[in-house]
C-alpha cells in the first residue's frame, strides 16, 4: 500500500499496488478530466508529480509521446491515466490550474 497525497487541497488516500493513479485520484475526491478515458490521447489527466516517482510505474513510449504534445510539461509530469501504484513509495501529486481546487 501507499498513500496518495493530493495537492494543494491536502486530500490522501490509501492505495494498493498496480491500482491506476487516475482512478486513486478520483477515489481521493480529486477533480481530473479524462475525456479520452486512459487511452494517452487527450491529456486532461496531466498531473505533476511532486514526490514519490519512483511509487509509480515508468512511463510508457505512448505517454512519452502524449506528453510532448502538451504545453506546460515538466520533468515531474505524467498522465495519470497511464501510471499504476508500484507500492514502494508514497505519492504526493499536484493538481493543475483550475482542477486543483
Ligand atoms: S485520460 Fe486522456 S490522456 Fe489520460
Amino acid at each position: 500500500m501507499s498513500t496518495l497525497t493530493l495537492m494543494p487541497a491536502g486530500l490522501t488516500l490509501e492505495v494498493a499496488a498496480g491500482a491506476s493513479l487516475l482512478q486513486a485520484i478520483l477515489d481521493a475526491g480529486g477533480k481530473l478530466v479524462n475525456p479520452c478515458g486512459g487511452g494517452a490521447k487527450c491529456g486532461g489527466c496531466h498531473v505533476f508529480v511532486t514526490a514519490g516517482r519512483k511509487g509509480l510505474t515508468r512511463v510508457t513510449p505512448a505517454e512519452n509521446a502524449k506528453l510532448d504534445t502538451l504545453v506546460g510539461i515538466g520533468s515531474k509530469s505524467r498522465l495519470a491515466c497511464q501510471a499504476q501504484f508500484t507500492g514502494t513509495e508514497d505519492v504526493t501529486v499536484e493538481l493543475l490550474g483550475a482542477l486543483s481546487g
